[in-house]
Protein backbone atom coordinates (compact mmCIF):
# COMPACT_ATOMS: atom_id res chain seq x y z
CA UNK A 1 0.00 0.00 0.00
CA UNK A 2 1.49 3.28 -0.80
CA UNK A 3 0.83 6.31 0.50
CA UNK A 4 -2.63 7.09 -0.50
CA UNK A 5 -4.89 5.19 1.92
CA UNK A 6 -6.63 7.86 3.39
CA UNK A 7 -7.95 9.12 0.33
CA UNK A 8 -11.51 7.58 -1.46
CA UNK A 9 -10.57 5.09 -4.19
CA UNK A 10 -11.53 7.59 -6.71
CA UNK A 11 -8.77 9.67 -5.96
CA UNK A 12 -6.37 6.55 -5.33
CA UNK A 13 -7.24 5.29 -9.01
CA UNK A 14 -5.79 8.85 -10.31
CA UNK A 15 -3.04 8.91 -7.62
CA UNK A 16 -1.99 5.36 -7.52
CA UNK A 17 1.05 3.87 -9.52
CA UNK A 18 3.24 6.87 -10.64
CA UNK A 19 6.54 5.79 -8.97
CA UNK A 20 7.94 5.18 -12.71
CA UNK A 21 6.62 8.53 -13.88
CA UNK A 22 9.46 10.65 -13.11
CA UNK A 23 8.41 13.94 -14.15
CA UNK A 24 5.70 12.55 -16.91
CA UNK A 25 2.12 13.21 -15.99
CA UNK A 26 1.78 9.48 -18.01
CA UNK A 27 3.33 6.71 -17.12
CA UNK A 28 6.33 5.87 -19.37
CA UNK A 29 6.38 2.45 -21.46
CA UNK A 30 9.84 0.64 -20.47
CA UNK A 31 10.21 -1.14 -23.70
CA UNK A 32 13.32 -3.03 -22.96
CA UNK A 33 13.61 -6.66 -22.10
CA UNK A 34 17.08 -6.02 -19.92
CA UNK A 35 18.90 -3.64 -18.47
CA UNK A 36 22.40 -3.40 -17.62
CA UNK A 37 24.45 -3.71 -14.20
CA UNK A 38 27.13 -1.29 -13.53
CA UNK A 39 28.93 -4.21 -11.65
CA UNK A 40 29.07 -7.63 -11.19
CA UNK A 41 28.42 -7.55 -7.60
CA UNK A 42 24.73 -5.48 -8.63
CA UNK A 43 24.18 -8.37 -11.04
CA UNK A 44 24.20 -10.91 -9.32
CA UNK A 45 21.70 -8.52 -6.39
CA UNK A 46 19.18 -8.46 -9.03
CA UNK A 47 19.27 -11.87 -10.18
CA UNK A 48 18.45 -13.20 -6.71
CA UNK A 49 16.44 -10.26 -5.40
CA UNK A 50 12.36 -10.58 -5.95
CA UNK A 51 10.36 -8.29 -8.28
CA UNK A 52 13.30 -6.49 -9.65
CA UNK A 53 12.00 -3.58 -11.96
CA UNK A 54 15.50 -3.39 -13.43
CA UNK A 55 16.92 -6.32 -13.97
CA UNK A 56 15.47 -8.20 -16.56
CA UNK A 57 11.66 -7.66 -17.84
CA UNK A 58 10.56 -11.16 -17.18
CA UNK A 59 11.29 -10.69 -13.41
CA UNK A 60 10.19 -6.85 -13.28
CA UNK A 61 9.35 -4.22 -15.30
CA UNK A 62 8.64 -0.35 -13.96
CA UNK A 63 5.55 0.08 -16.24
CA UNK A 64 4.27 -2.78 -15.02
CA UNK A 65 4.95 -2.44 -11.68
CA UNK A 66 3.18 1.15 -11.87
CA UNK A 67 0.14 -0.61 -12.65
CA UNK A 68 0.34 -3.36 -10.28
CA UNK A 69 1.18 -0.75 -7.37
CA UNK A 70 -2.41 1.20 -8.88
CA UNK A 71 -4.32 -2.11 -8.73
CA UNK A 72 -2.77 -2.84 -5.19
CA UNK A 73 -3.97 0.21 -3.98
CA UNK A 74 -7.27 -0.36 -4.86
CA UNK A 75 -7.86 -3.48 -3.56
CA UNK A 76 -6.70 -2.28 -0.39
CA UNK A 77 -3.85 -5.18 -1.20
CA UNK A 78 0.06 -4.96 0.24
CA UNK A 79 0.90 -6.06 -3.48
CA UNK A 80 0.03 -7.42 -6.63
CA UNK A 81 1.51 -8.97 -9.90
CA UNK A 82 0.09 -8.80 -13.78
CA UNK A 83 0.55 -11.33 -16.15
CA UNK A 84 0.43 -11.62 -19.96
CA UNK A 85 -3.47 -12.34 -19.41
CA UNK A 86 -6.00 -13.62 -16.62
CA UNK A 87 -5.68 -17.19 -17.61
CA UNK A 88 -2.19 -16.61 -17.25
CA UNK A 89 -2.59 -15.22 -13.89
CA UNK A 90 -4.64 -18.35 -12.70
CA UNK A 91 -2.21 -20.83 -14.23
CA UNK A 92 0.75 -18.89 -12.26
CA UNK A 93 -1.59 -19.25 -8.55
CA UNK A 94 -2.38 -22.81 -9.04
CA UNK A 95 1.03 -24.04 -10.21
CA UNK A 96 3.10 -21.98 -8.01
CA UNK A 97 1.17 -22.87 -4.92
CA UNK A 98 -0.01 -26.42 -5.75
CA UNK A 99 2.01 -29.42 -6.22
CA UNK A 100 1.12 -33.13 -7.27
CA UNK A 101 -1.27 -34.54 -4.71
CA UNK A 102 -2.66 -30.91 -3.67
CA UNK A 103 -6.50 -30.54 -3.23
CA UNK A 104 -8.48 -27.48 -5.29
CA UNK A 105 -11.85 -26.56 -3.58
CA UNK A 106 -13.52 -24.33 -6.48
CA UNK A 107 -16.89 -23.33 -7.54
CA UNK A 108 -18.90 -24.85 -10.58
CA UNK A 109 -20.24 -21.09 -11.18
CA UNK A 110 -17.32 -20.12 -12.85
CA UNK A 111 -15.50 -18.94 -16.13
CA UNK A 112 -15.75 -21.84 -18.53
CA UNK A 113 -11.41 -21.70 -19.43
CA UNK A 114 -10.79 -22.13 -15.77
CA UNK A 115 -13.40 -25.45 -15.24
CA UNK A 116 -11.18 -25.85 -18.34
CA UNK A 117 -7.87 -25.53 -16.69
CA UNK A 118 -8.49 -27.09 -13.70
CA UNK A 119 -10.28 -30.14 -14.96
CA UNK A 120 -7.47 -30.28 -17.56
CA UNK A 121 -3.54 -29.46 -17.38
CA UNK A 122 -3.98 -28.74 -13.13
CA UNK A 123 -5.56 -32.28 -12.98
CA UNK A 124 -2.57 -34.03 -15.31
CA UNK A 125 -0.45 -32.74 -12.89
CA UNK A 126 -2.14 -34.32 -9.68
CA UNK A 127 -3.75 -31.40 -8.67
CA UNK A 128 -7.54 -32.52 -7.99
CA UNK A 129 -10.65 -30.10 -7.91
CA UNK A 130 -13.76 -30.32 -5.89
CA UNK A 131 -16.45 -28.86 -7.26
CA UNK A 132 -18.96 -26.87 -5.09
CA UNK A 133 -22.34 -24.54 -5.65
CA UNK A 134 -21.29 -21.43 -4.56
CA UNK A 135 -24.31 -20.41 -3.90
CA UNK A 136 -24.61 -23.33 -1.00
CA UNK A 137 -23.88 -21.86 2.21
CA UNK A 138 -21.16 -23.61 4.04
CA UNK A 139 -20.32 -25.68 0.74
CA UNK A 140 -17.30 -24.47 0.22
CA UNK A 141 -15.70 -24.72 3.85
CA UNK A 142 -17.32 -28.58 3.73
CA UNK A 143 -14.79 -29.46 0.93
CA UNK A 144 -12.16 -28.84 2.35
CA UNK A 145 -9.87 -31.34 3.34
CA UNK A 146 -7.24 -30.57 6.24
CA UNK A 147 -3.84 -30.37 5.14
CA UNK A 148 -4.50 -31.18 1.43
CA UNK A 149 -6.48 -28.59 0.43
CA UNK A 150 -4.09 -26.09 -0.89
CA UNK A 151 -6.56 -23.51 -2.45
CA UNK A 152 -10.01 -22.56 -2.43
CA UNK A 153 -11.48 -20.49 -5.62
CA UNK A 154 -14.70 -18.63 -6.26
CA UNK A 155 -15.58 -16.61 -8.97
CA UNK A 156 -18.33 -13.73 -8.16
CA UNK A 157 -20.29 -12.31 -9.78
CA UNK A 158 -20.04 -15.67 -11.77
CA UNK A 159 -19.51 -16.30 -15.61
CA UNK A 160 -22.42 -15.68 -16.98
CA UNK A 161 -25.43 -16.22 -14.56
CA UNK A 162 -23.69 -13.75 -11.95
CA UNK A 163 -24.33 -15.80 -9.11
CA UNK A 164 -23.35 -14.04 -5.97
CA UNK A 165 -20.67 -15.95 -4.00
CA UNK A 166 -20.66 -14.84 -0.12
CA UNK A 167 -17.12 -13.01 0.50
CA UNK A 168 -17.29 -13.17 4.24
CA UNK A 169 -18.13 -17.04 4.28
CA UNK A 170 -15.00 -17.50 2.17
CA UNK A 171 -12.68 -15.22 3.92
CA UNK A 172 -13.41 -17.16 6.97
CA UNK A 173 -12.02 -20.03 5.86
CA UNK A 174 -8.53 -20.86 7.24
CA UNK A 175 -6.01 -23.39 6.33
CA UNK A 176 -5.86 -23.41 2.27
CA UNK A 177 -5.79 -19.89 0.57
CA UNK A 178 -8.63 -18.38 -0.63
CA UNK A 179 -8.82 -16.69 -4.00
CA UNK A 180 -11.41 -14.69 -5.71
CA UNK A 181 -11.72 -13.67 -9.42
CA UNK A 182 -13.56 -10.36 -9.37
CA UNK A 183 -13.07 -9.71 -12.91
CA UNK A 184 -17.19 -9.20 -12.81
CA UNK A 185 -16.72 -6.28 -10.31
CA UNK A 186 -13.88 -4.51 -10.82
CA UNK A 187 -12.02 -2.72 -7.64
CA UNK A 188 -14.87 -0.98 -7.79
CA UNK A 189 -17.88 -3.11 -7.70
CA UNK A 190 -16.02 -5.29 -4.49
CA UNK A 191 -12.88 -5.79 -2.56
CA UNK A 192 -12.47 -9.37 -1.49
CA UNK A 193 -9.67 -8.54 0.69
CA UNK A 194 -11.81 -6.63 2.81
CA UNK A 195 -13.37 -9.87 3.77
CA UNK A 196 -10.40 -11.54 4.76
CA UNK A 197 -9.78 -13.42 1.31
CA UNK A 198 -6.38 -13.77 0.29
CA UNK A 199 -5.84 -13.21 -3.02
CA UNK A 200 -7.87 -11.34 -5.69
CA UNK A 201 -7.96 -11.74 -9.68
CA UNK A 202 -8.57 -10.20 -12.21
CA UNK A 203 -8.32 -10.82 -16.38
CA UNK A 204 -7.52 -6.84 -16.44
CA UNK A 205 -8.44 -7.50 -20.63
CA UNK A 206 -11.80 -6.97 -19.15
CA UNK A 207 -12.99 -3.68 -17.26
CA UNK A 208 -9.86 -2.64 -15.74
CA UNK A 209 -7.97 -2.10 -18.74
CA UNK A 210 -11.49 -1.25 -20.25
CA UNK A 211 -10.95 -0.70 -24.20
CA UNK A 212 -10.66 -4.34 -25.70
CA UNK A 213 -7.09 -3.02 -26.64
CA UNK A 214 -4.82 -4.61 -23.83
CA UNK A 215 -4.59 -8.65 -22.90
CA UNK A 216 -3.28 -8.59 -19.06
CA UNK A 217 -4.05 -10.33 -15.71
CA UNK A 218 -3.28 -9.03 -12.17
CA UNK A 219 -3.32 -10.51 -8.79
CA UNK A 220 -3.68 -9.11 -5.48
CA UNK A 221 -2.61 -10.28 -2.14
CA UNK A 222 -0.22 -10.22 0.73
CA UNK A 223 3.67 -9.33 -0.26
CA UNK A 224 4.75 -12.79 1.29
CA UNK A 225 2.38 -15.02 -0.84
CA UNK A 226 2.80 -13.05 -4.14
CA UNK A 227 6.34 -13.63 -3.97
CA UNK A 228 6.02 -17.12 -3.94
CA UNK A 229 3.74 -16.93 -6.87
CA UNK A 230 6.32 -14.61 -8.44
CA UNK A 231 9.27 -17.27 -7.97
CA UNK A 232 7.16 -19.69 -9.77
CA UNK A 233 5.33 -17.08 -12.27
CA UNK A 234 9.30 -16.52 -13.87
CA UNK A 235 9.18 -19.75 -14.58
CA UNK A 236 6.18 -20.29 -15.98
CA UNK A 237 6.98 -16.82 -18.44
CA UNK A 238 3.06 -15.67 -18.55
CA UNK A 239 4.77 -12.21 -18.56
CA UNK A 240 2.86 -8.76 -18.57
CA UNK A 241 3.93 -6.80 -21.32
CA UNK A 242 4.70 -3.34 -20.03
CA UNK A 243 2.19 -2.02 -23.67
CA UNK A 244 -0.52 -3.39 -21.91
CA UNK A 245 0.36 -2.21 -18.43
CA UNK A 246 0.62 1.10 -19.39
CA UNK A 247 -3.07 0.38 -21.40
CA UNK A 248 -4.29 -0.53 -18.46
CA UNK A 249 -3.23 1.65 -15.69
CA UNK A 250 -4.80 4.61 -18.18
CA UNK A 251 -7.82 2.62 -18.26
CA UNK A 252 -7.75 2.33 -14.40
CA UNK A 253 -7.61 6.02 -14.11
CA UNK A 254 -10.84 6.47 -15.76
CA UNK A 255 -12.20 3.47 -14.40
CA UNK A 256 -14.19 4.64 -11.60
CA UNK A 257 -17.16 6.83 -14.21
CA UNK A 258 -16.69 3.92 -16.77
CA UNK A 259 -17.51 1.67 -14.13
CA UNK A 260 -20.62 3.63 -12.55
CA UNK A 261 -22.10 4.51 -16.42
CA UNK A 262 -21.91 0.87 -17.14
CA UNK A 263 -23.29 -0.63 -13.69
CA UNK A 264 -26.32 1.97 -14.09
CA UNK A 265 -27.10 1.33 -18.19
CA UNK A 266 -27.15 -2.27 -17.03
CA UNK A 267 -29.60 -2.13 -14.50
CA UNK A 268 -31.51 -0.31 -16.74
CA UNK A 269 -31.75 -2.51 -19.55
CA UNK A 270 -31.90 -5.68 -17.41
CA UNK A 271 -35.29 -4.29 -15.82
CA UNK A 272 -36.56 -3.34 -19.10
CA UNK A 273 -35.46 -7.01 -20.49
CA UNK A 274 -37.34 -8.14 -17.74
CA UNK A 275 -40.53 -7.50 -19.81
CA UNK A 276 -39.61 -8.25 -23.22
CA UNK A 277 -41.82 -11.50 -24.35
CA UNK A 278 -38.89 -12.55 -26.45
CA UNK A 279 -36.61 -12.86 -22.80
CA UNK A 280 -37.61 -16.32 -20.47
CA UNK A 281 -35.58 -14.90 -17.83
CA UNK A 282 -33.37 -11.84 -16.95
CA UNK A 283 -30.23 -12.72 -14.78
CA UNK A 284 -28.54 -9.21 -12.83
CA UNK A 285 -27.52 -9.57 -9.05
CA UNK A 286 -28.88 -5.27 -9.27
CA UNK A 287 -33.04 -6.57 -9.39
CA UNK A 288 -34.68 -7.56 -6.69
CA UNK A 289 -35.84 -11.22 -7.54
CA UNK A 290 -32.12 -12.43 -7.93
CA UNK A 291 -31.57 -15.06 -5.73
CA UNK A 292 -28.45 -13.25 -4.14
CA UNK A 293 -29.51 -9.71 -4.18
CA UNK A 294 -29.39 -8.90 -0.95
CA UNK A 295 -25.84 -10.54 -0.38
CA UNK A 296 -24.51 -8.59 -3.59
CA UNK A 297 -25.98 -5.41 -1.78
CA UNK A 298 -24.36 -6.04 1.48
CA UNK A 299 -21.04 -6.78 -0.12
CA UNK A 300 -20.54 -4.98 -3.83
CA UNK A 301 -21.08 -0.79 -4.01
CA UNK A 302 -22.15 -1.69 -8.03
CA UNK A 303 -23.92 -4.79 -8.90
CA UNK A 304 -21.63 -5.09 -12.40
CA UNK A 305 -21.55 -4.33 -15.80
CA UNK A 306 -22.93 -7.65 -17.21
CA UNK A 307 -26.08 -8.89 -17.80
CA UNK A 308 -27.24 -12.05 -19.01
CA UNK A 309 -30.38 -13.47 -20.48
CA UNK A 310 -32.39 -16.42 -21.73
CA UNK A 311 -34.30 -15.95 -24.85
CA UNK A 312 -37.34 -17.76 -25.02
CA UNK A 313 -36.31 -19.14 -28.46
CA UNK A 314 -33.01 -21.51 -27.61
CA UNK A 315 -32.55 -21.39 -30.96
CA UNK A 316 -32.91 -17.44 -31.90
CA UNK A 317 -29.20 -16.44 -30.93
CA UNK A 318 -27.96 -16.12 -34.37
CA UNK A 319 -31.10 -14.46 -35.46
CA UNK A 320 -30.55 -12.10 -32.66
CA UNK A 321 -26.92 -11.50 -34.11
CA UNK A 322 -28.08 -10.97 -37.91
CA UNK A 323 -30.70 -8.14 -36.42
CA UNK A 324 -28.71 -6.12 -33.79
CA UNK A 325 -26.62 -3.35 -35.48
CA UNK A 326 -25.83 -1.31 -32.12
CA UNK A 327 -24.50 -4.05 -30.14
CA UNK A 328 -21.86 -6.51 -31.09
CA UNK A 329 -21.09 -10.16 -31.25
CA UNK A 330 -17.92 -10.39 -29.43
CA UNK A 331 -16.43 -12.74 -26.14
CA UNK A 332 -15.48 -10.20 -23.92
CA UNK A 333 -16.92 -8.09 -21.50
CA UNK A 334 -15.91 -4.13 -19.74
CA UNK A 335 -15.09 -2.31 -22.99
CA UNK A 336 -16.88 0.39 -24.02
CA UNK A 337 -18.67 -1.55 -26.80
CA UNK A 338 -21.71 -3.13 -25.58
CA UNK A 339 -20.72 -6.91 -26.76
CA UNK A 340 -23.10 -10.13 -26.55
CA UNK A 341 -21.96 -13.84 -26.95
CA UNK A 342 -23.73 -16.89 -26.18
CA UNK A 343 -22.40 -18.98 -23.44
CA UNK A 344 -22.50 -21.96 -24.99
CA UNK A 345 -21.23 -21.91 -27.94
CA UNK A 346 -18.29 -19.56 -26.54
CA UNK A 347 -17.26 -19.13 -22.66
CA UNK A 348 -17.81 -22.59 -21.94
CA UNK A 349 -18.49 -24.40 -25.22
CA UNK A 350 -14.92 -26.41 -23.87
CA UNK A 351 -17.53 -28.27 -21.18
CA UNK A 352 -19.55 -31.58 -22.02
CA UNK A 353 -23.21 -30.79 -22.56
CA UNK A 354 -24.07 -32.27 -19.24
CA UNK A 355 -21.37 -29.72 -17.57
CA UNK A 356 -23.26 -27.36 -19.41
CA UNK A 357 -26.72 -28.15 -18.30
CA UNK A 358 -26.22 -28.59 -14.73
CA UNK A 359 -25.01 -25.09 -14.19
CA UNK A 360 -27.61 -23.46 -16.16
CA UNK A 361 -25.85 -22.95 -19.14
CA UNK A 362 -28.63 -23.95 -22.15
CA UNK A 363 -28.40 -23.09 -25.89
CA UNK A 364 -30.18 -19.40 -26.10
CA UNK A 365 -28.26 -18.21 -22.58
CA UNK A 366 -26.80 -14.79 -23.70
CA UNK A 367 -23.79 -12.78 -21.71
CA UNK A 368 -24.34 -9.22 -22.64
CA UNK A 369 -21.65 -6.77 -21.38
CA UNK A 370 -23.12 -3.10 -21.31
CA UNK A 371 -20.86 -0.13 -22.66
CA UNK A 372 -20.43 3.40 -23.02
CA UNK A 373 -23.49 3.87 -25.44
CA UNK A 374 -26.62 5.49 -24.81
CA UNK A 375 -28.94 3.31 -23.13
CA UNK A 376 -31.67 4.56 -25.10
CA UNK A 377 -29.97 3.87 -28.37
CA UNK A 378 -29.02 0.57 -27.07
CA UNK A 379 -32.47 -0.31 -25.82
CA UNK A 380 -34.14 0.63 -29.50
CA UNK A 381 -31.27 -1.66 -30.70
CA UNK A 382 -31.97 -4.71 -28.21
CA UNK A 383 -36.11 -4.36 -28.59
CA UNK A 384 -36.19 -4.11 -32.42
CA UNK A 385 -33.79 -7.27 -32.51
CA UNK A 386 -35.67 -8.91 -29.93
CA UNK A 387 -39.01 -8.52 -31.05
CA UNK A 388 -37.71 -9.80 -34.40
CA UNK A 389 -37.46 -13.49 -33.41
C1 LIG B 1 -14.16 -14.10 -15.13
C2 LIG B 1 -12.98 -14.32 -16.01
N1 LIG B 1 -11.83 -14.71 -15.47
C3 LIG B 1 -10.73 -14.93 -16.22
C4 LIG B 1 -10.76 -14.75 -17.58
C5 LIG B 1 -9.52 -15.00 -18.39
O1 LIG B 1 -8.95 -13.77 -18.74
P1 LIG B 1 -8.02 -13.57 -20.03
O2 LIG B 1 -8.91 -13.72 -21.23
O3 LIG B 1 -7.46 -12.21 -19.84
O4 LIG B 1 -7.00 -14.65 -19.99
C6 LIG B 1 -11.93 -14.32 -18.19
C7 LIG B 1 -11.98 -14.13 -19.64
O5 LIG B 1 -13.04 -13.92 -20.21
C8 LIG B 1 -13.07 -14.11 -17.39
O6 LIG B 1 -14.24 -13.71 -17.92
Amino acid sequence: MNDNSSHDQSTRAISSGRRANEHGLAVPIWATAVWESDSAEHAYDMAHSVGPDDFYSRHGNPTVSAFTDSIADLEDAESALAFASGMGALASVVFGLCSAGSHIVATKQIYGTTTTFLNGPAARMGIETTWVNGGEPGAMAAAVIPGRTMLVIAETPSNPLLDIVDLDELGAIKGPFTMVDSTFATPFGQQPIRHGVDLVLHSATKGIAGHNDATLGVVAGERELLDDIWRYGILHGATASPFDAMLALRGVRSLDVRHDRQCSTALEIARRLQHHAAVAKVHYPGLADHPHHDLAARQMRRFGSVVSLQLANGDGYASLVEQLQLVRCATSLGGPETLICESWTTTHSGLDEDSRREIGINPGLIRMSLGLESAEDLWDDLDRALSSL
